[in-house]
């Protein structure tokens, strides 16, 4: 059925449900963008640890830039569900990453919400079909999931379960534009989304490595940090590749490092590279490149290189991006 939705532009009211690390970053993020915004969450030291929280990261969002008539007055905790979502115009879920947790909450959301209002949940990973499924509405549910912390990472990934309407989905992604984060839509459930599966194929082979005495959890995160991390913020995984191959970019690096993706270099099972995933990978590159040789993207990449080196010295987060020994800070 095609639900009756309020405009993405005329949302007033936001509630939060679960008020944990994701909950109250999504609390910060909303109360900034100047919406009145309701939180519940059941435990009892939940109402002082949401308001202090928020007391405490509010001057970050003030640095930041606060809409017009942004407040943190405008925060109420409630003490039940229906309260958080009785007035809501959206609804933002962040319960443990239980599925028959989720599944129950998202029935007891649905029961109280307007009729006009999206809920949305933070999982980083369960399938929206299965949390939608004792639901009466579930064609206005949609993962809308974050990156911690939702109040400063601007990635939300965005998907509907079978029973999700397409128009809830356009609904998701237009709110959270207009509310400065950087959506991406995933055209069918896979789980964990894309960037969680990144992650996580990274978080396996750190620990194997760790198991296995490899690699020390200094060392791991070291490599990231100093390494390829450091690109990473800027071109993305692929795009990097992509100018790893100097003048002939991902064509070559796949031709020269192709064999290598059979050798024994990770624990995951390597996928068989056909020449259609071949050309897609290299069609990619070409429209994220968007006409840029591979010498002008090198160049960008390098500006920002530095430009990040420089912010992460000025700010001197301990040990950040320094191996022991190494010379420290970027010239200004
Ligand atoms: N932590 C992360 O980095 C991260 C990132 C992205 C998404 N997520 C997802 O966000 C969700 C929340 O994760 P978190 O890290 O904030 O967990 P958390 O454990 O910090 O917070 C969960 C909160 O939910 C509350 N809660 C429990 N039952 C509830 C109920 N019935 N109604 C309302 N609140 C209830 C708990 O008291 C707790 O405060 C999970 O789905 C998780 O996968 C987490």
């Amino acid at each position: 059925m095609e639900p009756k939705l309020i405009a993405p532009g005329d949302v007033k009211r936001v509630g939060v449900v679960g008020g944990g690390v994701i909950g109250i970053g999504w609390v910060l993020h909303y109360l900034r963008m100047g919406f009145d915004v309701t939180a519940y969450d059941p435990m009892p030291e939940a109402r002082v640890r949401i308001q202090s929280m928020v007391d405490d990261t509010w001057p970050l969002m003030v640095d930041l830039g606060l809409r017009p008539g942004a407040s943190r007055d405008r925060l109420t905790i409630v003490s039940t569900l229906s309260d958080a979502v009785c007035n809501a115009d959206v609804v933002q879920e962040a319960v443990p990453e239980v599925p028959e947790m989720k599944t129950k909450v998202f029935a007891e959301m649905d029961k109280f919400a307007p009729s006009h209002a999206v809920l949305l949940t933070s999982t980083s990973g369960i399938s929206m079909t299965v949390i939608q499924s004792e639901s009466e509405h579930p064609e206005r549910m949609v993962v809308g999931h974050p990156f911690n912390p939702p109040y400063l990472v601007p990635l939300v990934e965005i998907l509907g379960g079978a029973r999700t309407a397409p128009a809830a989905v356009e609904w998701a992604r237009e709110f959270y534009s207009l509310n400065e984060k950087d959506p991406i839509v995933l055209e069918r459930e896979v789980p964990a989304f894309i960037a969680s599966r990144l992650q996580e194929a990274m978080w396996r082979e750190a620990l194997h490595m760790i198991a296995e005495g490899e690699a020390t959890v200094e060392q791991i995160d070291i490599s990231v940090r100093q390494g390829p991390g450091l690109r990473w913020a800027i071109t993305g995984p692929m795009m990097n590749f992509h100018l790893a191959g100097g003048p002939g970019g991902m064509a070559h690096v796949l031709d020269h490092f192709g064999p290598t993706l059979t050798e024994p270099w990770t624990r995951l099972v390597a996928p068989e590279l056909t020449d259609e995933l071949r050309q897609r990978v290299i069609d990619g590159c070409d429209r994220e490149a968007a006409g840029r040789s591979v010498a002008d993207l090198v160049a960008e990449r390098d500006r920002c290189l530095v430009a990040i080196m420089r912010a992460r010295d000025a700010i001197q987060i301990p040990n950040a991006g320094k191996a022991p020994g190494s010379a420290s800070g970027v010239p200004a």
